[in-house]
């Protein structure tokens, strides 16, 4: 992963393959760009005469390169453009990451901060570290032409300022934990199985104060986790229950993060379309959000107890797999009937969430790549947000607009909840196909207690970018609701106490 530090060295002497530097539309008759006071002035005005003759307007997340030579030490400047209005965290990060993306191949890189302040260096340091991400463990010998991650990268501030060194160990353990879920859900389907994604639990949090409990199929069965198991029965590779517990002494609130890990999504005898299964190695995507988000919260001390559960299981069409018309019994004793073997994902959450509730923590989050129709009403951008309390839903809302991940609202209607009837059993897997994402919340929200708070997060759209890199988003797995967990847990809290271990 890319490693970020403060400087204390003056950005015209930084020893850098690149110097990075944030310029603004210069406004006036000439237009052009203006460059960053933290420059020495003649630097800076032959920077912005070379990026003005190349044609620079300033405009978010434009890229121009100039030769270093009279500027810098580097030997190239890379200009990005913060736009217009004055430059919030989000077109930090964004323009940071652009850049960073751009530099791919290179080693060493400089960012000029003028007057560096902590959301600066925050904002800076997690865009740079989510824009360098590129997924390499799949390279085998006929890859030696594609680019490396930048390696290193060097912001001008003063490393001996606590609070400086507090922003980056925080955008430190955010931009880790958010390339940490991008790896798992990047993975291979045949080299993350449920009893690896487990593993990949257990190492996550190896030097953290955190305590993994694992139910493997024995104890699944033994202890009526029918629905994992259900799902689960149809693949040689047995499913898995994992529980992440944090628990720091003086905690006053408790959070429990549950996410679906189906680790590849075939559809069970209910078979996806060839197309459609191209990307359903994404299936864990909720998993690998609350994985990484308990390791960061641990991490950054955060003093709210939190407890991460995973439900993992292979939706496989094997001899053994559950038919459409089976009957499963949830843990706790509901009946489900299953109709369609594609709607697994509340099965195995639905598992989980009765199990979570058990320890009755203030809040119960889920998190889901759940349902197509989220990307049919929301895109693939946007993630639906559903709960039993408005007070809730909207505080998750909150975190997430303050992080930049794109959240909306959804109800859970009554007569969802009725499409679900069964003629034989509790309910079913399935309602009549209008409001797919909201009556996968009414399923959902039948196991939750009467009295718990409770929300669900469908991330159905945003944890697979099948497309171009856009901003700090890659291709491939994202590391969506991971920095809306951490921004969640902080909030229920109040970070201002929080310091740098
Ligand atoms: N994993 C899928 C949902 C999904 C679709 C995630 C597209 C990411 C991108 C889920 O298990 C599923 O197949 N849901 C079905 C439910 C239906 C059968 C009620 C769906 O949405 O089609
Ligand atoms: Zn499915
Ligand atoms: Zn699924």
């Amino acid at each position: 992963m890319t490693t970020v530090n403060l400087t204390s060295t003056a950005p015209a002497s930084l020893a850098v393959d690149v110097l990075i530097v944030g310029v603004r539309p210069a406004g006036g008759r000439r237009g052009g760009v203006t460059g960053p006071a933290a420059l020495p002035a003649a630097a800076r005005r032959r920077l912005e005469a070379a990026a003005t003759a190349l044609g620079a307007k300033g405009r978010e997340c434009e890229l121009t390169k100039v030769p270093g030579t009279g500027i810098a030490k580097a030997p190239i400047v890379l200009a990005v453009g913060l736009g217009e209005k004055p430059p919030n965290p989000e077109t930090q990060r964004r323009a940071v990451a652009t850049a960073l993306r751009s530099l791919a191949g290179k080693r060493k890189v400089g960012i000029v901060l003028t007057d560096p302040d902590p959301a600066k260096v925050e904002a800076v340091a997690l865009g740079a570290m989510l824009g360098a991400y590129i997924y390499t463990a799949s390279r085998g010998v006929g890859s030696a032409d594609k680019p490396e991650p930048v390696r290193a990268v060097s912001l001008t501030g003063n490393p001996r300022d606590r609070e400086l060194r507090d922003a980056l160990a925080r955008a430190r353990a955010i931009g880790a934990a958010v390339c940490f879920a991008r790896d798992l859900v990047n993975t291979p389907p045949s080299a993350l199985p449920p009893a690896a994604l487990a593993d990949a639990a257990v190492e996550a949090v190896a030097d953290l104060p955190v305590d993994v409990d694992i139910w493997d199929e024995q104890a699944l069965v033994d202890q009526g986790f029918g629905g994992i198991m259900a799902v689960g029965q149809g693949s040689a590779n047995p499913p898995r229950l994992v529980r992440l517990g944090y628990d720091p002494a003086g905690a006053t609130a408790s959070l429990a993060l549950v996410g679906k890990g189906i680790t590849f999504d075939s559809g069970g005898l209910s078979l996806k379309p060839p197309k459609a299964m191209e990307t359903m190695k994404c299936d864990m995507s909720g998993a690998a959000a609350v994985i990484a988000a308990v390791a960061a919260i641990a991490r950054m001390g955060l003093p709210i107890r939190v407890t991460g559960w995973v439900p993992s299981a292979e939706n496989m069409p094997g001899g053994t797999a559950q038919r459409p018309g089976d009957v499963i019994t949830i843990y706790g004793g509901r009946t489900v009937e299953v109709l369609n073997t594609d709607a697994e994902g509340r099965l195995i959450l639905a598992d989980a969430l009765v199990r979570a509730a058990e320890e009755s923590p203030d809040v119960i989050i889920d998190v889901a790549t759940l349902t197509g129709a989220a990307v049919v009403a929301l895109g693939d951008r946007t993630a639906g947000i559903m709960a039993n309390d408005d007070d809730l839903r909207v505080a998750v809302w909150q975190a997430s607009h303050q992080v930049g991940e794109p959240m909306w609202h959804l109800p859970i209607p009554e007569e969802s909840r009725s499409t679900l009837d069964s003629a034989i059993a509790d309910i079913k897997n399935i309602g009549d196909g209008k409001g797919g994402m909201l009556s996968a919340a009414a399923f959902l929200r039948e196991f939750i207690p009467d009295g718990q708070r409770w929300a669900h997060i469908d991330i159905a759209g945003p944890a697979f970018n099948e497309g171009a890199p856009y901003g700090y988003t890659p291709k491939g797995g994202t590391g969506s609701a991971v920095r809306t967990f951490i921004e969640f847990a902080g909030s229920i809290t109040g970070m201002e106490g929080w310091r740098a271990q």
